[in-house]
């Protein structure tokens, strides 16, 4: 990753500019709120235009809480509601247009129809992808990065399980990214009709998610994506059975292990809400890690543009 770049995906990041965003995000959550209201008082330095054209609530707040915290004011479209994407406007000629308008840089949410690529190459200035259909969703895999880092002070070779829905989740997709560059495993459990035509050579695939509990130092759960789904294969009753998370299912997982779920959740689907209150469950510390890493990569988009 240059400086000056836009963050689409975590192909072109080195291990080392990654362990630094994790360093600045551990720095940055050492400082308590109060500390910023004593020590920061910034006006807003800039402009940077937040555009949501899918639904979110954990990505676009903790990047507004990061925008304010850097002293930058959130300009927020949030689906098309009192936009002029409901008079047939695209959302290329809305980015272009808010363009205009000189924000420091994009942080866009995007579906698959819209080519963030293509939209990058045709801006002046970066774009932070939010979430972009089932392609990727950068931020969320570092922020995941960043917890089981914290945890333990390492990633490299923990063996991380992603559970459910692995054919429509762009998480999976940035961590197949991020896992290259720092050296963990991945292995997935799900019903046949949730896997994606082409698996990783290296990856472990575990039918039974007893077996992939066993296996994983990191359980990720995912959301059943039903918006995305375009034939109905999936079966509530049976997919609950054999892949709900539920307390006496992770009594297969170790008792050092790691409980992660990207949000949002659907209780009773690919998880109970016991599970919130086991020991090893991190749902809550990913939405405050969050926050860090955001803010970290605002900060360093920011020292590419100053
Ligand atoms: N994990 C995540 O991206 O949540 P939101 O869709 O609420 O932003």
């Amino acid at each position: 990753m240059s400086s000056t770049s836009s963050v689409i995906d975590l192909k072109s990041f080195s291990s080392q500019e990654i362990y630094s965003l994790f360093e600045k995000a551990l720095d940055l959550k050492k400082v308590t709120p109060k500390d910023r209201l004593t020590h920061n008082h910034t006006a807003a330095r800039g402009c940077v235009a937040l555009l949501f054209f899918e639904p979110s609530t954990r990505t676009r707040f903790s990047f507004e809480v990061s925008c304010v915290r850097s002293g930058l004011h959130p300009l927020i479209l949030s689906g098309s509601s009192g936009t002029s994407l409901e008079k047939d406007e695209t959302p290329e000629d809305t980015i272009k247009n808010i363009e205009a308008m000189k924000p420091l840089f994009f942080i866009i949410r995007a579906p698959d129809s819209l080519d963030l690529n293509s939209i990058a190459l045709d801006l002046n200035v970066p774009i932070i992808n939010a979430g972009w259909g089932k392609k990727g969703h950068p931020t969320q895999a570092l922020l995941d990065a960043l917890t089981v880092f914290e945890n333990w002070g390492s990633i490299e070779n923990k063996n991380i399980l992603f559970v459910g829905d692995i054919k429509h989740s762009r998480v999976v997709r940035s961590h197949q990214e991020l896992s290259q560059v720092l050296k963990y495993n991945l292995g997935y459990s799900c019903p046949a009709y949730f896997l994606p035509e082409q698996l990783e050579k290296k990856s472990m695939y575990f039918s039974h998610l007893s077996e992939g509990l066993q296996w994983a130092d990191v359980v990720v759960s995912l959301r059943v994506q039903k918006e995305r789904h375009l034939d109905s294969a999936f079966d509530l009753a049976d997919y609950v059975k054999s892949y709900g998370l539920n307390s006496s299912q992770l009594t297969a997982l170790k008792s050092e292990g790691l409980i992660l779920h990207p949000g949002p959740i659907n209780y009773g689907v690919e998880m109970e809400k016991e599970v919130l209150s086991d020991s090893r469950s991190q749902v809550l510390k990913l939405v405050e890690n969050g926050v860090y890493i955001r803010e970290s990569i605002i900060q360093q988009t920011l020292k590419g543009i100053l």
